[in-house]
C-alpha cells in the first residue's frame, strides 16, 4: 500500500450528469462512464479480475453495483445528492486512476436547480450536493477509496463558459479578453436537461437562462417504447436500449433488427422541442456574439442542429466542456485559501 499522505490532492472537474459522469484531470486526461448503477450486489463472481465489469461500493451502509448493470433510472429529483450518485462518482474517480487519493472537486447542478428565476441561489440543493459527495464511499474488495476533501458546486452551463474564456497556454492560464467582453449563450444538450445560460459583462442574464427537461434520455425512452410496441415486449433492459440508440440495431432472440427509422424519429421529436425552447429563450440571438453548443447531446444530434444560428459554434469535445470548465474554475478561480 502506498503512503498517500504526502501526495498532493488531485484537482478534478466532475460533471456528474444524469446520463454520463465525466471527469477532467489536470494532466489533460478526460474520463467518462455511463451514470449507471443499482442497489444490491452484482451476483457475479469474476473468474479473471481483469475482466471484471461490475464493481461494488458501499455508502451509508447500502451496497450498490456500478458498471455493466441495467441501471436504475437516475432521472429522479434527488439524484444529485443521492447514494446512487455518490457510488457512480466514486467509480468514475477509480476509473480515472485516483484510488487512494485525496481529491479536490468542482461539480455542477442544472441552472434551474442552482438559481431561482430572480437570480437568487437556491441554498438547499447546493448545500445538499456539496455535502453529499464528501460522504465516504467504500469500494468492496481491496481497492482504496478516492476521498473528496474539497467540493464546490457551480451551474453546469456556466462551467462551459469558464472553459470558453479561460485559455491554457504553455501550462499557464489566460483570460481571453475578446471572449470575456462579449455576450454569449451556452446551450448544453445533456441526458435529462437542456440548459441555457446567457452571459453578458461577466454576469448571467437570468431572463434568458434556464433548463428544459428534455435531452438524450428522452430519445432513449421513445426508442424503448417503440421497440416494446413493435416486438410486443413487456419489459426491456436499459443497456439494450442504450445500444439500440447508439447503433440503430436491436438484438432479440439472437437476431439483429434495424431500428434506424425509430431512432431517427425519436431524435427528430426531441430536436424539435429543443429548437422551440432555444428560440423562446434566445430569439434569433441578434444581440449575442456567439451561441456555443456543448454537452453529449450536441454530438449525438450534430446533424440536426446545424444552421440554427449564423453565429453558432460547437465546443471542442463538447461532452467534456463542462468538466473542463469545472477543472479550470477549481484551479484558477476558487481561492487557494478555500481549497487549503
Ligand atoms: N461522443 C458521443 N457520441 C455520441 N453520443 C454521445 C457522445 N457523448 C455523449 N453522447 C450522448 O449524449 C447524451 C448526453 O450526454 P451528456 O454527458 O451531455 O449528458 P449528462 O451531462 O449526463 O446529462 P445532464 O446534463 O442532463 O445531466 C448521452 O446520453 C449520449 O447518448
Ligand atoms: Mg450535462
Amino acid at each position: 500500500m502506498t503512503d498517500t499522505s504526502s501526495i498532493a490532492p488531485a484537482p478534478v472537474g466532475l460533471d456528474d450528469g444524469y446520463a454520463y459522469t465525466k471527469v477532467a484531470l489536470a494532466d489533460g486526461r478526460m474520463v467518462a462512464i455511463p451514470s449507471r448503477a443499482r442497489v444490491g450486489s452484482s451476483g457475479v463472481t469474476w473468474v479473471h479480475r481483469g475482466q471484471q465489469r461490475i464493481f461494488e461500493y458501499e455508502t451509508e451502509e447500502i451496497l450498490y453495483s456500478v458498471g455493466a448493470v441495467d441501471g436504475a433510472p437516475t432521472h429522479f429529483e434527488g439524484y444529485p445528492a443521492s447514494g446512487l450518485n455518490r457510488v457512480i462518482v466514486q467509480h468514475a474517480l477509480q476509473e480515472a486512476g485516483l484510488a487512494g487519493r485525496s481529491v479536490h472537486a468542482v461539480s455542477g447542478l442544472p441552472a434551474s436547480t442552482f438559481y431561482r428565476k430572480n437570480g437568487e441561489q437556491r441554498r438547499k440543493p447546493i448545500e445538499q450536493k456539496r455535502n453529499s459527495l464528501k460522504l465516504p464511499v467504500n469500494p468492496i474488495g481491496d481497492r482504496l477509496s478516492a476521498a473528496i476533501a474539497f467540493h464546490e458546486v457551480i451551474p453546469e452551463a456556466l462551467a462551459a463558459w469558464y472553459d470558453h474564456v479561460i485559455v491554457e497556454q504553455d501550462g499557464k492560464a489566460l483570460l481571453d479578453e475578446s471572449r470575456l467582453s462579449v455576450p454569449i449563450a451556452i446551450v448544453d444538450i445533456g441526458g435529462r436537461t437542456t440548459d441555457f445560460v446567457v452571459v453578458k459583462d461577466q454576469g448571467i442574464l437570468h431572463g434568458s437562462s434556464g433548463s428544459l427537461q428534455c435531452g438524450m434520455l428522452d430519445v432513449k425512452q421513445i426508442v424503448a417504447n417503440g421497440i416494446q410496441e413493435r416486438f410486443d415486449l413487456e419489459s426491456l433492459g436499459e443497456q439494450l436500449v442504450a445500444h439500440a440508440v447508439e447503433f440503430k440495431v436491436v438484438r432479440l432472440h439472437g437476431k439483429d433488427y434495424d431500428v434506424g427509422a425509430l431512432v431517427e424519429s425519436a431524435k427528430q421529436q426531441v430536436v424539435e422541442r429543443i429548437r422551440d425552447e432555444t428560440r423562446r429563450q434566445l430569439g434569433l440571438g441578434v444581440e449575442l456574439d456567439r451561441i456555443l453548443f456543448v454537452g453529449g447531446g450536441t454530438v449525438a444530434l450534430a446533424e440536426h442542429i446545424t444552421n440554427w444560428f449564423p453565429h453558432q459554434t460547437i465546443a471542442e469535445h463538447p461532452a467534456f466542456a463542462n468538466a473542463r470548465g469545472m477543472l479550470k474554475y477549481l484551479r484558477y478561480v476558487c481561492e487557494a485559501s478555500d481549497a487549503a
